[in-house]
């Protein structure tokens, strides 16, 4: 099972990374075009967030079980990375996605909705970025 596990939370980073790019791209273009906001966007900002999250799940899940995680060894930097770094980056990100699609569900205007999704999607996209464990870091992830 944890075999598994790692391996789904490392493919579908790349779902997540298309859907945020296409998210992103599409939010502001629309927000700075000041165009309609369609069935289609809210779409794609919602699956966009829902493979955010899907990622959390199977990342808490990991962090559970993970031999890569614990507390009694952080003087190991690739234990260090997955036990403090990664989860913290990553929880930041998702939070910052997740208030962007909820505060631009709420807002009234269709440019505000573009808007807010833009800005807080592309700082969320920064830091998935900047928390992967990519291979040239040598982190110790099968990539
Ligand atoms: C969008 C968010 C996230 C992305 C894109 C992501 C991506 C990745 C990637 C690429 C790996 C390396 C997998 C491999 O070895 O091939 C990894 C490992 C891991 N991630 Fe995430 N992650 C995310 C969020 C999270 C969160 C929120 C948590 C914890 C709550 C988490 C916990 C872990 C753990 C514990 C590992 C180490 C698994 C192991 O090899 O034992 N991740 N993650």
């Amino acid at each position: 099972m944890y075999t598994g596990l790692v391996h789904a939370h490392s493919g579908l980073r790349w779902l997540a990374l298309v859907l945020l790019l296409a998210a992103v791209f599409v939010s502001i273009s629309r927000w700075q075009g000041n165009k309609p906001f369609t069935d289609g966007n809210r779409k794609l900002y919602l699956f966009t967030l829902i493979s955010v999250h899907l990622q959390l799940v199977l990342g808490l899940i990991l962090y559970f079980i993970s031999p890569k995680v614990n507390f009694d060894a952080l003087a190991n930097r690739v234990i260090r990375f997955y036990t403090v770094e990664h989860i913290t980056i990553m929880l930041l990100a998702i939070a910052l996605i997740t208030v962007g699609y909820s505060r631009g569900k709420r807002a009234t205007s269709d440019v505000q909705k573009h808007r807010l999704v833009g800005i807080f999607y592309a700082l969320g996209l920064a830091l998935i970025l900047a928390g992967i464990p990519w291979a040239f870091r040598g982190l110790g992830a099968g990539n």
